[in-house]
């Protein structure tokens, strides 16, 4: 029995080793998504002059061919495992393949989560030309956060994304499984496009803003991301469902240590022979 309780007694041990190890998972994660270099701080990646170009889109077309067309049809039409994206537009391509969305993983009813694109830059421009060549999307946004003002695009913010995404951005959860997810690493091109396009659960909020607010909001966003830690400790941002989990893991080793401790007292006093309190009784009488 006592030696089982030894074993108890590395449990927190072990929990907050993994902990340890998720959060330098957590933390190698965020690197990847490392935000792209100085000379493109609003995270255009591609260069906009090259989508007419007939040479990239006929390069975008061969990688179609292999990657996409599976789920989306020849020529964008739709098929069963994706919906049509003849009019997706530039816009479109570019948050679902820099957002890494693209190509998506799992079923049709699955959501398609941020994870490190699957195509370099180059292919990403010859992707996004492609499939702009099929129909009429809206173009990639010109996005200006110094166009826009802080304290409006608080105010937006609070009245139009907060219920998603919390407050300080964080994201939070929604019906079906879903999540809106954190807008930590978001860049400013992806924010715009986001409200322009309206990715999966999210409404398409931005047709009813005007360039100046789009560009509000955006510029709130980034100083959303520049707050340390918004919401407490982040855990390299996975997001809130993991961080609430290493929270209850953390919580149940700190209650297990805890009862564990006080468990042990009275476990040495049973063992004594020479009982301690007994012999002050016998003291006092
Ligand atoms: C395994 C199937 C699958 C593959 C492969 C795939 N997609 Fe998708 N795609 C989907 C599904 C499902 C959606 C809808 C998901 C959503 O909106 O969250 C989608 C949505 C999109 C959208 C957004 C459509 C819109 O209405 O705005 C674009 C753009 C897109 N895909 C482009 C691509 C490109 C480009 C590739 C190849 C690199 C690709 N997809 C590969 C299944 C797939
Ligand atoms: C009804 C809930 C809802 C509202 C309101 C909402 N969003 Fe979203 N948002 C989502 C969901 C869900 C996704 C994930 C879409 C998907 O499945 O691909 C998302 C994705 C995003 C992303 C992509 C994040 C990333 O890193 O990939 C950005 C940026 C974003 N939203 C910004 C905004 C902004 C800015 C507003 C307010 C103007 C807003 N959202 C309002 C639900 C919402």
């Amino acid at each position: 029995m006592r030696r089982a309780l030894r074993w108890v007694r590395l449990l927190p041990v072990v929990m907050a080793l993994g902990v340890g190890v998720a959060t330098a998972g957590g933390a190698g994660a965020t690197a990847e998504h490392e935000r792209p270099a100085e000379e493109d701080p609003l995270g255009y990646v591609v260069d906009l002059e090259e989508l007419d170009d007939p040479a990239t889109i006929a390069a975008g077309e061969e990688l179609y061919r292999t990657g996409c067309v599976s789920c989306h049809g020849v020529g964008g039409v739709g098929a069963p495992n994706g919906p049509s994206i003849v009019d997706a537009g530039a816009a479109s391509a570019h948050f679902y393949l820099t957002t890494g969305r693209m190509p998506h993983t799992g079923t049709r009813d699955d959501q398609a989560s941020r994870k490190t694109p699957a195509y370099t830059a180059e292919q990403i421009e010859d992707l996004v030309a492609y499939v702009a060549s099929l129909g009429n999307g809206p173009p990639i946004p010109e996005v200006d956060p110094g166009a826009g003002h802080l304290q409006e695009g608080g105010e937006l913010y609070r009245a139009n994304c907060a219920a998603c995404h919390s407050a300080a951005g964080a994201g939070g959860a929604l019906s079906f499984g879903q999540n809106a997810p954190s807008l930590e690493e978001a860049t400013p091109v992806q924010v715009y496009e986001a409200m322009l396009i309206g990715p999966g659960q999210m409404p398409t909020i931005g047709t009813t803003f005007s360039e100046e607010e789009m560009n509000s909001i955006v510029a709130y966003v980034e100083h959303l991301q520049r707050l340390e830690d918004p919401g407490g400790l982040s855990l390299g941002r996975v997001g809130p469902i993991p961080e609430g989990f290493v929270a209850i893991v953390i919580g149940t080793g700190a209650t297990t240590l805890a009862v564990f401790l006080i468990g042990r007292r009275v476990d040495e006093d049973d063992d004594d022979s020479d009982h301690a309190p007994a012999r002050d009784q016998e003291e006092l009488r």
